[in-house]
């Protein structure tokens, strides 16, 4: 089947847009929030969409407020015509890329707060962040009509998470679906930041992945699990670890047995990359 893909630049023509075509599907309006670079993992979630919905809805939109003033927001990468065709490809029908002001209408007093859970992990190193992550999602979940499922990428498994607690302690209607991390072949989660690691960087990069793959086959207990994945790092040179710790799948504390999930942060060179990936503790 043949689609279009409408490219709407503000909420008038957001809403003409789903309108359009609420004459011509049943509803089920399948929602995927980037901040554009879009890559292999999006492509994902935008294809997961298109399985389950008459109509999938793209936003692409560098949120200011979930950059703190040290993150440098100019830099992101900003590719938006290479962004339309990989929608255009996985069969999107709307993209809507709006400007700052389009979606922060006036001084901002009220926000997402998002917990003790905002502080922790990510949150740690980057104050702010998840309380502008889930303002904007809050607010996309609304500008975007009718949402019936919105996508996320267990990449930013924090993310996920919080926006799941959001929705929930919120009372809003959407389900919040989680899609598996996409991965070079090398096991490196796709991240737009990847691009900004030079060759050597690239290469000691793998470490996120080959730790938390080494603490998931180690299997056993938690010191067992962390042991492994240290270990990884211990051997790997230009990898500066954050943070990595097993949690519960929700992010609480770690059980003694059963599912948990190991996460990682770490700089390399100059670039933070995040990476992921679920334990059976035993
Ligand atoms: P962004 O980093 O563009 O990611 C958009 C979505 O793609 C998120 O749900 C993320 O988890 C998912 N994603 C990124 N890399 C992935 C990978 N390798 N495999 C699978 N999914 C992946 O996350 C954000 O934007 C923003 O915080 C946003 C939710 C849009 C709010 O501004």
């Amino acid at each position: 089947m043949t689609r279009t893909l409408t490219v709407a630049t503000t909420r008038d023509e957001l809403l003409a847009a789903q309108r359009r075509r609420g004459s011509a599907g049943s509803g089920g309006v399948g929602l995927v929030m980037t901040m554009g670079a879009l890559h292999a993992g999006h492509a994902s979630l935008i294809r997961a969409a298109r399985e389950q919905s008459d109509t999938v809805v793209v936003t692409i939109f560098v949120n200011p407020m979930q950059f703190s003033p040290a993150e440098d927001l100019t830099r992101y990468p900003r590719t938006l015509d290479a962004d339309l065709a990989v929608c255009a490809t996985e069969g999107a029908d709307i993209v809507f890329a709006p400007s700052a002001e389009e979606v922060y209408r006036g001084p901002r007093e009220v926000t997402v707060h998002p917990g003790p859970l905002g502080d922790e992990l990510e949150g740690a190193s980057r104050p702010g962040h998840f309380a502008g992550v889930l303002t904007v999602v809050h607010k996309l979940l609304h500008i975007v009509s009718d949402v019936e499922r919105a996508y996320f990428g267990e990449k930013d498994y924090q993310q996920l998470i919080l926006v799941g607690r959001m929705v929930r302690d919120l009372d809003l209607t959407p389900e919040i679906v989680g899609r598996p991390i996409v991965r070079e072949p090398d096991g490196l989660a796709l991240s737009s930041r990847n691009r900004y690691l030079n060759p050597e960087e690239r290469a000691s990069a793998t470490a996120l992945s080959r730790a938390l793959f080494a603490g998931a086959a180690a299997g056993g207990d938690s010191s067992r699990v962390l042991a492994a994945a240290h270990a990884v790092f211990e051997a790997t040179s230009g990898v500066a670890v954050d943070y990595l710790e097993l949690r519960s799948p929700d992010l609480g504390p770690a059980p003694t047995t059963g599912p948990a999930r190991l996460l990682v942060a770490a700089k390399v060179g100059p670039v933070r990359l995040i990476d992921n990936v679920a334990i059976e503790l035993t």
